[in-house]
C-alpha cells in the first residue's frame, strides 16, 4: 500500500485525482495541500511514499519549486507531477520528477505513475545542521569544532558551509586561496561524480565543502543544489555538519528540511532567546518538530546574564545538551593559527565541553 500526499489547487482536479485513487487499490491518499510550505509540512510529518504535484500550481512556488523540496526534504519519496497534455513534462529523477501522470488519464495510466520504482537513495551518514537566528552567536565556532572532534574518534565526517554569501569556514581554517568550492560543482546527477574533487582535506581529515569564494557568486547557487551536495556528502561520511546560514531563506529551508538533528545555538542573552523562540515556531509550522530532533546549544554559557539552563528550556520548550563557556583567550589563539580549539587547546575547559557535546549527540543517535 503506498501513501500518498496531493499537492492540488484546483478543487476540481483534486477531486477527480481524489476519485481516481479511492479505486486505486495500491494507494491511499494522506492528505490535499494547497501550497508549499503547508506541502513540505506535510511531508516532513507524513514521509508519503508518493506525493502528486500539479506543474501548473497557482501562487509563489511552482509544482516544480515544490518537487525540489520534496526531493531534498524526504529522498525516498517518489514524486509525480501532474499536468496536462498540452504541457508535456519529462520525467528528471534529479529534478524531483520520478513520474508524470498526464490529465484527465485513466487508471492504467495512474498505476504505472504509482508503480515507478522507489528511488533507492540509502544516507548513511547524520546530517547536523548548526542554526542560529542571531550571528555571532558560535555556529562557525561549534560546526568546525564539532566536526574535528568526530573526525579524531575515527568517523569519516564532511565539514560544509551552508553559507553562500559571506561564509566563514574558509577564513577560520587554513584554506590555500585557490581551493575549489560548491559553485565549482556541476548540478544535477554531475554533482556526484564531481563532489570529490572539490573537497578539501581540513584538520585532522575533515573533508571541507567550502562555500563560494566570492559574494556576488552567491546567486550561482540554487537552494535545492545547496541540499543536494549535502546529501551526496552523507552517502559517503559517517556525519556531515552544516553551518547554516542566518536569514532564514530558501537556502537555509532547503539545509534545514534535509537536517536529521538541528542543533540550535543560543546563547543567555534576551535578543537571543527571543529569536530563537521566533525560529523555533517556524520549524513547528514547518512540521519538524517529532520528525527530527532540535537540541539547544549554549554557547558563552558562562555569561548568564540573569538567565538558567532550566529557564531557557522552559522558554523554548527544547533540551539543551551542551553550554560552551567563552574562552577569548583559547578561541582567539585558535582563530590566529587557524586551527580548531580542540586541537590547539585539547584540555582547555571550551574544548572539554565540545567534547562533551560530540559524545552526546552520539549518544543520542543510537537511542
Ligand atoms: N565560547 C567562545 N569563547 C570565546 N569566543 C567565542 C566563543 N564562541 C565563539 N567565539 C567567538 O565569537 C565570534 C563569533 O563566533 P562565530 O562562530 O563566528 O559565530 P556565528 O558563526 O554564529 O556568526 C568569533 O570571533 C568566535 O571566535
Ligand atoms: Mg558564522
Amino acid at each position: 500500500m503506498k501513501r500518498v500526499l496531493l499537492i492540488e489547487d484546483l478543487p476540481q482536479v483534486a477531486q477527480h485525482l481524489q476519485q481516481m485513487l479511492s479505486r486505486e487499490k495500491e494507494a491511499e491518499l494522506v492528505g490535499v495541500e494547497k501550497e508549499s510550505d503547508s506541502a513540505i509540512a506535510r511531508v516532513n510529518t507524513e514521509k508519503p511514499d508518493v506525493v502528486m504535484i500539479d506543474a501548473l500550481l497557482q501562487g509563489k512556488s511552482t509544482g516544480f519549486d515544490i518537487a525540489k523540496r520534496v526531493r531534498a526534504a524526504s529522498p525516498g519519496t517518489r514524486i509525480i507531477i501532474v499536468t496536462v497534455p498540452q504541457r508535456p513534462v519529462d520525467p528528471k529523477p534529479d529534478l524531483g520528477i520520478d513520474a508524470v501522470f498526464v490529465l484527465p488519464g485513466g487508471a492504467n495510466e495512474l498505476a504505472s505513475a504509482l508503480a515507478v520504482g522507489k528511488r533507492e537513495i540509502r544516507l548513511k551518514g547524520r546530517m547536523i545542521v548548526c542554526y542560529s537566528p542571531k550571528g555571532g552567536s558560535g555556529k562557525t565556532t561549534i560546526a568546525v569544532n564539532l566536526a574535528t572532534i568526530l573526525r579524531r574518534r575515527g568517523n569519516s565526517v564532511a565539514l560544509m558551509d551552508g553559507v553562500m554569501q559571506f561564509g566563514s569556514i574558509r577564513h577560520v581554517l587554513q584554506v590555500p586561496p585557490a581551493t575549489r568550492s560548491i559553485v565549482d560543482l556541476p548540478t544535477g546527477q554531475g554533482m556526484r561524480t564531481s563532489l570529490s574533487e572539490v573537497l578539501w582535506e581540513g584538520p585532522s581529515g575533515v573533508a571541507v565543502l567550502l562555500g563560494p569564494p566570492r559574494p556576488e557568486e552567491a546567486e550561482l547557487m540554487a537552494a535545492p543544489d545547496v541540499a543536494t551536495a549535502m546529501q551526496l556528502l552523507a552517502e559517503d561520511h559517517d556525519y556531515v555538519i552544516v553551518d547554516a546560514p542566518t536569514k532564514l531563506s530558501d537556502e537555509s529551508l532547503a539545509v534545514l528540511d534535509a537536517a536529521d538533528v538541528i542543533l540550535l545555538i543560543v546563547t543567555y542573552m534576551q535578543a537571543s532567546v527571543a529569536n530563537t523562540r521566533a525560529a523555533v515556531d517556524t520549524f513547528e509550522a514547518l512540521g519538524y518538530k517529532g520528525t527530527k530532533p532540535i537540541l539547544l546549544v549554549v554557547n558563552q554559557s558562562d555569561s548568564a546574564a540573569g538567565m538558567s539552563k532550566g529557564g531557557i528550556e522552559h522558554t523554548l520548550n527544547l533540551p539543551v545538551v551542551a553550554e560552551i563557556p567563552t574562552d577569548w583567550k583559547v578561541v582567539s589563539e585558535s582563530l590566529n593559527k587557524q586551527q580548531p580549539f580542540v586541537l590547539s587547546s585539547p584540555n582547555s575547559a571550551v574544548a572539554k565541553a565540545m567534547e562533551g557535546l560530540a559524545s552526546t549527540l552520539v549518544q543520542q543517535q543510537r537511542r
